[in-house]
């Protein structure tokens, strides 16, 4: 089993340069806000809602977008991960068709319903199909450096759209909040990067944690939420391994009774719960009885607490952590973790039908 303790020896199981990509994330927010600023976006008159749409990677910053929304936008915010769009989408709606790629089969068609539908649309993406839709239709497009995973850009595939509404006069403070992100991500990289040794680097000793184990994510509605589902992705893309995530309060009506059997199989399950201080007061109460209920049956709990001032470095403080923690989990596997093979394969597959 590798050495966590060696950067050498990790930096040489990184075929695509995912690490880099990671200790690099701070630099990457501030870029994306200024791409997304750039941006001329027409107002939309009389706006009703906002659709992100998008796949994998290229969703989760939708997922982020909505979380952010809730409490600061008069227009809700819902994520589309599909072929075609919701009955609502029309004139009055703004759609951002979001794919790293520009590929992606679901989202160019999600693209030409916005299209058919006649809502303002937005584009983000490196380049593609989707780009060269977009430039045709003389759709906006917000253009993103090309050469990381999708995951990995999540700053580009998601600040954009925040800069955008800020632009649009419905959201204001994003360029503060960015930049207290950025320094945030940037300490952090030194906690969580390479060179911290395991002693002292909570994403080493959480990877260590999980191996072998299976991954339980909770967050929490309207904060945390979003980044235990991100957390779930990042294990499955990064170790290709397998982890679920749930939020409270939702799941101590279902979930957490299922603690029972097969006993066996909750002694592998590792759970981390996610706080953060906009969580509802009596949520905060339910994780810890819940965490009373499970302690003793499962391998182990974790919980970890949001850093930071403004909600972007709050969510970010925890995605940051476990985007490490599941590229240490892919070492520990002894796999690679930037390629997605299983994805590429389906892609490939679908394109010749
Ligand atoms: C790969 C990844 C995937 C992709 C998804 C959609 O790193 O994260 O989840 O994001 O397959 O592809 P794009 O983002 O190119 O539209």
């Amino acid at each position: 089993m590798v050495d966590l303790n060696n950067p050498e020896a990790l930096s040489a199981m990184d075929s695509t340069g995912y690490f880099a990509a990671l200790a690099e994330l701070g630099t990457q927010c501030r870029n994306a806000y200024m791409l997304g600023r750039e941006t001329r976006v027409p107002a939309v008159a009389d706006l009703s809602t906002v659709v992100v749409t998008g796949l994998g990677g290229s969703a989760i910053g939708g997922d982020l977008l909505r979380v952010y929304c809730q409490e600061r936008l008069r227009v809700p915010v819902t994520v589309n991960r599909d072929y075609t769009l919701p009955a609502f989408v029309g004139k009055k709606t703004l759609v951002f068709a979001v794919s790293y790629s520009g590929n992606t089969e679901e989202t160019l068609s999600a693209y030409q319903q916005a299209r058919e539908k006649g809502a303002t649309i937005v584009a983000l993406t490196s380049g593609g199909k989707l780009a060269a839709l977009a430039a045709a239709d003389g759709v906006p497009v917000i253009r993103v450096p090309a050469g990381l995973a999708p995951r990995a850009a999540t700053g580009y595939l998601f600040i954009p759209m925040l800069a955008v509404l800020e632009g649009l006069g419905m959201l204001d403070g994003i360029e503060a909040e960015v930049e207290e992100l950025a320094r945030e991500l940037a300490h952090y990289a030194t906690t969580y990067g390479l060179g911290s040794p395991v002693a002292q680097n909570p994403a080493k000793q959480l990877a260590l944690n999980f191996k072998g184990r299976l991954p339980i994510i909770w967050g929490a509605s309207g904060t945390t939420e979003v980044v235990a589902q991100r957390w779930k992705g990042q294990i499955n893309e990064n170790a290709k391994a397998p982890a679920y995530w749930n939020a409270f309060p939702e799941l101590n009506h279902n979930e957490i009774v299922g603690f029972e059997e097969p006993a066996e199989l909750i002694r592998q399950l590792w759970v981390v719960i996610l706080r953060d201080k906009g969580d509802h007061v009596r949520v905060g109460y339910r994780m810890e009885i819940t965490r009373r209920v499970i302690e003793g049956k499962v391998a182990g709990v974790t919980e970890v607490t949001s850093t930071g001032e403004g909600m972007l470095a709050r969510l970010y403080s925890l995605i940051y952590l476990g985007d490490w923690a599941s590229v240490y989990l892919a070492m520990l596997y002894g796999i690679d973790p930037g390629p997605v093979k299983v994805i590429d394969y389906l892609k490939g597959e679908l394109a010749k039908r």
